[in-house]
């Protein structure tokens, strides 16, 4: 239930002040996936922009960005009962790929996915610990694009909502387990 999620997320997600850099405070969720219950009942709240009312899964396939997004998409992927493509930093990939490039906020980063990952006409879930400015998923929905595949929705732990990230989304639906 969504009390037992603000329970966990209370207890098992720590500010780390001045991480990885001065005036940045850090949330670190590795309390919260070490605990198994805590883990479980997460997976599952992100699932759920993954399903219809019914229950049903309505993506085809799950992708997670990486790094942190890896630990949560592959079990939302298994949960749904679709497969998992992870989306990478530049040059991580073996094969063919889609590239997409954005501006930080005093560097460039580059986001890959293989071309084979995804057929023309998925659907499919965006799942990641935080949005912050959005860059992210933002770049992660145009190599969806590119495939031919559209995105269903964003499931993310924590929207930083001062950063507006959600504006850069379009009209994508964002499902933030806690909003900051
Ligand atoms: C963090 C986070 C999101 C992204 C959110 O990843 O896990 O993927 O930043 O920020 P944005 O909305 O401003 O794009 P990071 O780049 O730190 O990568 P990591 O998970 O590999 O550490």
């Amino acid at each position: 239930t969504s009390s037992d999620i603000d329970r966990y997320f209370d207890a098992l997600i720590r500010d780390i002040p001045d991480f990885p850099k001065p005036g940045v405070l850090f949330k670190d969720i590795t309390p919260l996936l070490a605990d198994h219950d805590a883990f479980t009942a997460t997976v599952q709240a992100l699932a759920a922009a993954g399903r219809d009312e019914s229950g049903a899964t309505v993506v085809d396939k799950v992708i997670g960005m990486e790094a942190r997004g890896f630990i949560l998409a592959a079990p939302v992927a298994l949960a749904l009962g679709v497969g998992f493509v992870p989306v990478r930093k530049a040059g991580k990939l073996p094969s063919a790929t889609y590239a997409v490039s954005y501006e930080l906020e005093y560097a460039q980063a580059t986001l890959e996915m293989h071309t084979d990952a995804l057929e023309a006409g998925d659907r499919v879930l965006l799942v990641d610990d935080v949005l912050a400015t959005g860059g992210t998923a933002a770049a992660t929905q145009k190599l969806v694009g590119y495939a031919g595949a559209t995105v269903q929705a964003l499931a993310v732990l924590m929207e930083l909502s001062f950063l507006h990230g959600r504006e850069v989304l379009g009209q994508t639906p964002l499902l933030a387990l806690r909003t900051l």
